[in-house]
Protein backbone atom coordinates (compact mmCIF):
# COMPACT_ATOMS: atom_id res chain seq x y z
CA UNK A 1 0.00 0.00 0.00
CA UNK A 2 1.21 3.48 -0.68
CA UNK A 3 2.26 5.74 1.97
CA UNK A 4 -0.23 8.68 3.31
CA UNK A 5 0.97 11.76 3.91
CA UNK A 6 -2.20 13.85 4.19
CA UNK A 7 -4.90 12.52 6.37
CA UNK A 8 -8.04 14.49 5.84
CA UNK A 9 -11.29 12.43 7.54
CA UNK A 10 -14.59 13.29 8.88
CA UNK A 11 -13.34 17.18 8.16
CA UNK A 12 -10.07 16.62 10.18
CA UNK A 13 -6.61 17.39 8.81
CA UNK A 14 -3.84 15.81 9.90
CA UNK A 15 -0.28 15.65 7.79
CA UNK A 16 2.69 13.79 8.13
CA UNK A 17 5.82 16.33 9.50
CA UNK A 18 8.49 15.82 6.34
CA UNK A 19 10.95 17.71 8.40
CA UNK A 20 11.24 14.73 10.88
CA UNK A 21 11.32 11.53 8.58
CA UNK A 22 12.61 9.38 8.02
CA UNK A 23 13.70 9.19 11.50
CA UNK A 24 10.10 9.90 12.99
CA UNK A 25 6.64 9.30 11.93
CA UNK A 26 4.71 12.15 13.77
CA UNK A 27 0.89 13.75 11.73
CA UNK A 28 0.62 17.11 13.02
CA UNK A 29 -3.04 18.50 13.14
CA UNK A 30 -3.66 21.31 10.76
CA UNK A 31 -6.48 23.40 12.12
CA UNK A 32 -6.40 26.75 10.14
CA UNK A 33 -5.28 28.23 6.99
CA UNK A 34 -2.36 29.95 9.33
CA UNK A 35 -1.70 26.19 9.71
CA UNK A 36 -1.83 25.54 6.60
CA UNK A 37 0.39 28.65 5.62
CA UNK A 38 3.07 27.72 8.85
CA UNK A 39 3.33 23.89 7.82
CA UNK A 40 3.96 24.50 3.45
CA UNK A 41 6.66 27.85 4.19
CA UNK A 42 8.30 25.59 7.07
CA UNK A 43 8.40 22.65 4.59
CA UNK A 44 6.75 20.02 6.91
CA UNK A 45 4.95 19.55 3.61
CA UNK A 46 6.16 20.25 0.69
CA UNK A 47 6.03 19.05 -3.23
CA UNK A 48 3.74 21.38 -5.65
CA UNK A 49 0.83 19.31 -5.61
CA UNK A 50 0.66 18.55 -2.04
CA UNK A 51 0.70 22.63 -1.26
CA UNK A 52 -2.40 22.70 -3.38
CA UNK A 53 -3.98 20.27 -1.18
CA UNK A 54 -2.85 21.08 2.28
CA UNK A 55 -3.61 25.00 1.15
CA UNK A 56 -6.74 24.04 0.15
CA UNK A 57 -8.09 20.98 2.93
CA UNK A 58 -6.56 23.83 5.50
CA UNK A 59 -9.54 26.17 4.29
CA UNK A 60 -11.85 23.62 4.44
CA UNK A 61 -10.75 23.29 7.83
CA UNK A 62 -11.31 26.39 8.51
CA UNK A 63 -14.50 26.87 7.19
CA UNK A 64 -15.73 24.08 9.34
CA UNK A 65 -14.87 25.03 12.26
CA UNK A 66 -14.89 29.02 12.04
CA UNK A 67 -17.42 31.28 12.66
CA UNK A 68 -20.31 30.95 10.19
CA UNK A 69 -19.86 33.36 7.00
CA UNK A 70 -22.61 33.92 4.62
CA UNK A 71 -22.69 35.21 0.77
CA UNK A 72 -20.27 37.87 -0.03
CA UNK A 73 -18.22 37.76 3.78
CA UNK A 74 -17.47 34.20 2.52
CA UNK A 75 -16.38 35.14 -1.00
CA UNK A 76 -13.71 36.96 0.48
CA UNK A 77 -12.26 34.92 2.88
CA UNK A 78 -12.03 32.74 0.62
CA UNK A 79 -10.34 35.37 -1.43
CA UNK A 80 -8.13 36.67 1.19
CA UNK A 81 -7.40 32.95 2.59
CA UNK A 82 -5.96 31.39 -0.67
CA UNK A 83 -4.02 34.89 -1.63
CA UNK A 84 -2.29 34.25 1.83
CA UNK A 85 -1.34 30.66 0.74
CA UNK A 86 0.11 31.39 -2.34
CA UNK A 87 2.20 33.49 -0.76
CA UNK A 88 4.46 30.58 1.27
CA UNK A 89 5.93 29.36 -1.80
CA UNK A 90 5.95 31.05 -5.13
CA UNK A 91 7.47 28.72 -7.57
CA UNK A 92 5.09 26.20 -7.73
CA UNK A 93 2.02 27.26 -9.66
CA UNK A 94 -0.60 24.60 -8.23
CA UNK A 95 -1.62 26.37 -5.51
CA UNK A 96 -2.07 29.70 -7.23
CA UNK A 97 -3.98 27.77 -9.69
CA UNK A 98 -6.25 25.88 -7.55
CA UNK A 99 -6.36 29.68 -5.94
CA UNK A 100 -8.29 30.99 -8.96
CA UNK A 101 -10.31 28.50 -9.74
CA UNK A 102 -11.97 28.08 -6.35
CA UNK A 103 -12.16 31.82 -5.96
CA UNK A 104 -13.90 31.71 -9.57
CA UNK A 105 -15.80 28.75 -8.22
CA UNK A 106 -17.39 30.45 -4.57
CA UNK A 107 -18.01 33.23 -6.72
CA UNK A 108 -20.59 31.45 -9.07
CA UNK A 109 -21.79 29.42 -6.59
CA UNK A 110 -22.84 32.33 -3.89
CA UNK A 111 -25.01 33.79 -6.77
CA UNK A 112 -27.33 30.44 -6.41
CA UNK A 113 -26.62 29.20 -2.87
CA UNK A 114 -26.64 30.88 0.28
CA UNK A 115 -25.54 29.96 4.22
CA UNK A 116 -24.70 25.97 5.30
CA UNK A 117 -25.27 25.26 1.42
CA UNK A 118 -22.39 27.75 0.20
CA UNK A 119 -20.28 26.31 2.63
CA UNK A 120 -20.49 22.78 1.72
CA UNK A 121 -20.24 23.27 -2.18
CA UNK A 122 -17.15 25.11 -1.58
CA UNK A 123 -15.74 22.21 1.30
CA UNK A 124 -16.77 19.50 -1.22
CA UNK A 125 -14.69 21.52 -4.34
CA UNK A 126 -11.73 21.21 -1.81
CA UNK A 127 -12.12 17.66 -0.82
CA UNK A 128 -12.53 16.40 -5.03
CA UNK A 129 -8.61 17.40 -5.05
CA UNK A 130 -7.67 14.74 -3.17
CA UNK A 131 -9.24 12.06 -5.56
CA UNK A 132 -8.56 14.07 -8.17
CA UNK A 133 -4.76 14.40 -7.73
CA UNK A 134 -4.58 10.60 -6.68
CA UNK A 135 -6.37 9.92 -10.48
CA UNK A 136 -4.15 11.90 -12.73
CA UNK A 137 -1.27 10.59 -11.11
CA UNK A 138 -1.93 7.07 -11.91
CA UNK A 139 -3.05 7.53 -15.51
CA UNK A 140 0.51 9.88 -15.70
CA UNK A 141 2.10 6.69 -13.95
CA UNK A 142 1.13 4.79 -16.91
CA UNK A 143 1.41 6.58 -19.90
CA UNK A 144 4.88 7.57 -18.90
CA UNK A 145 5.58 3.64 -18.49
CA UNK A 146 4.19 2.89 -21.82
CA UNK A 147 6.16 5.91 -23.85
CA UNK A 148 9.47 4.36 -22.39
CA UNK A 149 8.82 1.19 -22.76
CA UNK A 150 7.44 1.90 -26.35
CA UNK A 151 11.45 2.43 -27.07
CA UNK A 152 12.63 -0.74 -24.96
CA UNK A 153 10.77 -4.24 -26.22
CA UNK A 154 12.05 -6.62 -23.92
CA UNK A 155 13.79 -6.60 -20.83
CA UNK A 156 13.58 -3.75 -17.45
CA UNK A 157 14.11 -0.38 -17.39
CA UNK A 158 17.02 1.81 -15.47
CA UNK A 159 15.44 5.60 -14.37
CA UNK A 160 17.21 8.05 -13.04
CA UNK A 161 15.22 10.92 -10.51
CA UNK A 162 15.70 13.84 -8.35
CA UNK A 163 14.36 15.12 -5.62
CA UNK A 164 10.97 13.85 -3.93
CA UNK A 165 7.98 13.59 -6.34
CA UNK A 166 5.99 10.51 -5.16
CA UNK A 167 3.15 10.19 -2.19
CA UNK A 168 5.02 12.33 0.37
CA UNK A 169 4.98 15.45 -2.34
CA UNK A 170 1.51 14.32 -3.87
CA UNK A 171 -1.97 12.74 -2.65
CA UNK A 172 -1.04 9.54 -3.56
CA UNK A 173 1.22 7.42 -5.74
CA UNK A 174 3.72 10.85 -6.98
CA UNK A 175 4.10 11.97 -10.52
CA UNK A 176 7.53 11.07 -12.05
CA UNK A 177 8.00 8.25 -8.95
CA UNK A 178 4.49 7.41 -10.43
CA UNK A 179 6.16 6.45 -13.79
CA UNK A 180 8.54 4.57 -11.38
CA UNK A 181 5.93 2.76 -9.10
CA UNK A 182 3.91 1.99 -12.66
CA UNK A 183 7.34 0.27 -14.30
CA UNK A 184 7.48 -1.84 -11.15
CA UNK A 185 4.36 -2.99 -11.39
CA UNK A 186 4.26 -4.20 -14.57
CA UNK A 187 7.72 -5.69 -13.88
CA UNK A 188 9.78 -4.17 -16.22
CA UNK A 189 11.59 -1.75 -13.35
CA UNK A 190 15.66 -3.02 -13.09
CA UNK A 191 15.83 0.01 -10.57
CA UNK A 192 15.75 3.40 -10.22
CA UNK A 193 18.63 5.68 -9.15
CA UNK A 194 17.76 8.84 -7.22
CA UNK A 195 19.54 11.49 -6.69
CA UNK A 196 20.25 12.78 -2.51
CA UNK A 197 18.72 16.47 -3.65
CA UNK A 198 21.07 18.92 -1.54
CA UNK A 199 20.59 20.80 0.02
CA UNK A 200 17.39 19.89 1.66
CA UNK A 201 17.64 16.22 0.67
CA UNK A 202 14.59 15.19 -0.43
CA UNK A 203 16.21 12.23 -1.88
CA UNK A 204 17.91 10.92 0.61
CA UNK A 205 15.55 11.47 3.51
CA UNK A 206 12.20 11.06 1.66
CA UNK A 207 12.19 9.13 -1.54
CA UNK A 208 14.67 6.99 -0.21
CA UNK A 209 11.63 6.36 2.86
CA UNK A 210 9.51 5.48 -0.07
CA UNK A 211 11.14 3.53 -2.10
CA UNK A 212 12.04 1.11 0.60
CA UNK A 213 8.91 0.99 2.10
CA UNK A 214 7.70 -0.42 -0.94
CA UNK A 215 10.92 -2.58 -1.45
CA UNK A 216 10.62 -1.13 -5.37
CA UNK A 217 14.79 -1.48 -6.19
CA UNK A 218 16.11 1.66 -6.29
CA UNK A 219 19.79 3.30 -5.57
CA UNK A 220 20.84 6.42 -3.90
CA UNK A 221 23.95 8.86 -5.45
CA UNK A 222 25.11 12.16 -4.81
CA UNK A 223 24.16 15.03 -6.78
CA UNK A 224 27.41 14.99 -8.44
CA UNK A 225 26.94 11.61 -9.51
CA UNK A 226 24.63 11.63 -11.97
CA UNK A 227 26.97 12.04 -15.42
CA UNK A 228 28.65 9.41 -14.04
CA UNK A 229 25.73 7.16 -13.55
CA UNK A 230 24.12 8.21 -16.87
CA UNK A 231 27.61 7.30 -18.89
CA UNK A 232 28.67 4.00 -16.73
CA UNK A 233 25.11 2.53 -14.79
CA UNK A 234 22.84 1.85 -18.10
CA UNK A 235 19.89 4.80 -17.36
CA UNK A 236 17.09 4.25 -19.83
CA UNK A 237 15.67 7.66 -19.16
CA UNK A 238 15.84 10.30 -16.49
CA UNK A 239 12.46 11.30 -14.98
CA UNK A 240 11.47 14.44 -12.71
CA UNK A 241 8.69 16.20 -11.83
CA UNK A 242 7.28 19.81 -12.26
CA UNK A 243 6.77 22.72 -9.97
CA UNK A 244 5.51 24.83 -12.73
CA UNK A 245 5.94 24.17 -16.93
CA UNK A 246 5.03 26.94 -18.78
CA UNK A 247 3.88 27.59 -22.41
CA UNK A 248 6.60 26.45 -24.34
CA UNK A 249 7.53 23.49 -22.20
CA UNK A 250 10.10 25.41 -19.77
CA UNK A 251 10.19 23.70 -16.60
CA UNK A 252 11.01 25.26 -13.01
CA UNK A 253 11.76 21.76 -10.97
CA UNK A 254 14.07 21.67 -7.69
CA UNK A 255 17.39 22.81 -8.32
CA UNK A 256 19.74 20.85 -9.92
CA UNK A 257 17.18 19.34 -13.10
CA UNK A 258 18.92 21.67 -15.43
CA UNK A 259 22.05 19.85 -14.88
CA UNK A 260 20.82 16.97 -15.29
CA UNK A 261 19.01 17.43 -18.48
CA UNK A 262 22.19 18.90 -19.68
CA UNK A 263 23.98 15.79 -19.16
CA UNK A 264 21.26 13.59 -20.21
CA UNK A 265 21.46 15.05 -23.85
CA UNK A 266 25.27 14.69 -23.50
CA UNK A 267 24.78 10.93 -23.58
CA UNK A 268 21.68 10.80 -25.57
CA UNK A 269 19.40 9.79 -22.96
CA UNK A 270 15.63 10.68 -23.09
CA UNK A 271 14.46 13.24 -20.55
CA UNK A 272 11.21 13.37 -19.15
CA UNK A 273 9.13 15.85 -17.20
CA UNK A 274 6.10 13.93 -15.57
CA UNK A 275 3.88 16.21 -14.37
CA UNK A 276 -0.22 16.66 -14.06
CA UNK A 277 -2.45 19.64 -15.89
CA UNK A 278 -2.81 21.01 -11.94
CA UNK A 279 1.30 22.15 -12.35
CA UNK A 280 0.62 23.70 -16.09
CA UNK A 281 1.07 27.37 -16.32
CA UNK A 282 0.48 28.73 -20.15
CA UNK A 283 -0.26 32.54 -18.49
CA UNK A 284 3.57 32.80 -18.83
CA UNK A 285 5.26 32.38 -22.36
CA UNK A 286 8.38 31.27 -21.29
CA UNK A 287 10.39 29.86 -18.17
CA UNK A 288 12.77 33.09 -17.72
CA UNK A 289 9.19 34.45 -16.11
CA UNK A 290 8.78 31.71 -13.74
CA UNK A 291 9.53 33.57 -9.99
CA UNK A 292 12.31 31.45 -8.36
CA UNK A 293 12.09 30.63 -4.85
CA UNK A 294 15.12 31.43 -2.81
CA UNK A 295 15.51 29.30 1.04
CA UNK A 296 17.76 30.30 3.76
CA UNK A 297 20.91 30.81 3.92
CA UNK A 298 20.66 27.98 6.80
CA UNK A 299 19.82 25.06 5.00
CA UNK A 300 22.69 25.33 2.95
CA UNK A 301 25.31 26.13 5.89
CA UNK A 302 23.59 23.60 8.10
CA UNK A 303 22.43 19.43 8.60
CA UNK A 304 19.68 19.01 11.27
CA UNK A 305 21.05 22.36 12.87
CA UNK A 306 24.31 21.17 12.99
CA UNK A 307 26.84 23.64 11.13
CA UNK A 308 28.82 22.75 8.00
CA UNK A 309 29.90 25.66 6.33
CA UNK A 310 32.27 28.01 7.75
CA UNK A 311 30.55 30.99 9.23
CA UNK A 312 29.94 33.98 7.74
CA UNK A 313 30.14 32.17 3.86
CA UNK A 314 28.42 33.71 1.34
CA UNK A 315 25.64 31.59 0.23
CA UNK A 316 23.20 31.62 -3.05
CA UNK A 317 20.00 29.44 -2.43
CA UNK A 318 17.80 29.04 -5.11
CA UNK A 319 15.18 26.24 -4.44
CA UNK A 320 14.34 26.09 -8.18
CA UNK A 321 15.94 25.99 -11.90
CA UNK A 322 14.36 26.11 -15.55
CA UNK A 323 14.74 23.77 -17.71
CA UNK A 324 14.43 24.75 -21.31
CA UNK A 325 12.13 23.12 -23.57
CA UNK A 326 14.56 21.91 -25.58
CA UNK A 327 16.09 19.79 -23.29
CA UNK A 328 12.93 18.08 -22.63
CA UNK A 329 13.50 15.39 -25.34
CA UNK A 330 11.20 12.39 -23.84
CA UNK A 331 8.28 14.23 -23.31
CA UNK A 332 6.14 15.95 -21.15
CA UNK A 333 4.15 13.16 -19.27
CA UNK A 334 0.54 14.13 -18.47
CA UNK A 335 -2.67 12.56 -17.10
CA UNK A 336 -3.60 13.37 -20.72
CA UNK A 337 -0.81 11.47 -22.48
CA UNK A 338 2.80 12.38 -23.19
CA UNK A 339 3.50 15.56 -25.69
CA UNK A 340 6.32 16.80 -26.60
CA UNK A 341 7.29 20.44 -25.22
CA UNK A 342 5.96 22.21 -28.52
CA UNK A 343 2.42 20.40 -28.29
CA UNK A 344 1.45 20.98 -24.78
CA UNK A 345 -0.03 23.78 -25.33
CA UNK A 346 -2.48 22.37 -27.81
CA UNK A 347 -2.77 19.31 -25.73
CA UNK A 348 -4.19 21.21 -22.72
CA UNK A 349 -6.77 23.58 -24.55
CA UNK A 350 -8.11 20.07 -26.04
CA UNK A 351 -6.60 20.55 -29.31
CA UNK A 352 -4.66 17.76 -29.47
CA UNK A 353 -4.82 14.28 -28.26
CA UNK A 354 -2.65 11.71 -27.20
CA UNK A 355 -2.15 8.62 -29.71
O1 LIG B 1 11.07 22.22 -2.47
P1 LIG B 1 10.15 21.06 -2.73
O2 LIG B 1 10.52 19.83 -1.96
O3 LIG B 1 8.70 21.44 -2.56
O4 LIG B 1 10.37 20.73 -4.26
C1 LIG B 1 9.69 19.64 -4.83
C2 LIG B 1 9.99 19.46 -6.27
O5 LIG B 1 10.74 20.17 -6.86
C3 LIG B 1 9.21 18.39 -6.98
O6 LIG B 1 9.97 17.84 -8.00
C4 LIG B 1 7.93 19.01 -7.58
O7 LIG B 1 7.25 19.80 -6.64
C5 LIG B 1 7.01 17.95 -8.07
S1 LIG B 1 6.31 16.98 -6.77
C6 LIG B 1 5.23 15.90 -7.53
Amino acid sequence: MTLEAIRYRDGSLWILNQLLLPHETQFEQIRSVQDGWDAIKSMKVRGAPAIAIVGCLSLAVELRTGPEREGAELVDFVRESVAHLTSARPTAVNMGRAAGELVEFTERESQERSGQELKESVIGWIEAMLERDVSDNKKLGNFGAQHILSGVPRGRVTLLTHCNTGALATAGYGTALGVVRSLHALGRLERVLFTETRPYCQGARLTAYELTAERIPATLIADSCAALAMRDQGVTAVVVGADRVVANGDTANKVGTYQLAIAAKHHGIPFYVAAPSTSCDLSLESGRLIEIEERPDSELTHINGQPLAAPGVEVWNPAFDVTPHQLITGGIITELGVFLPSELQAALTGRLTAL
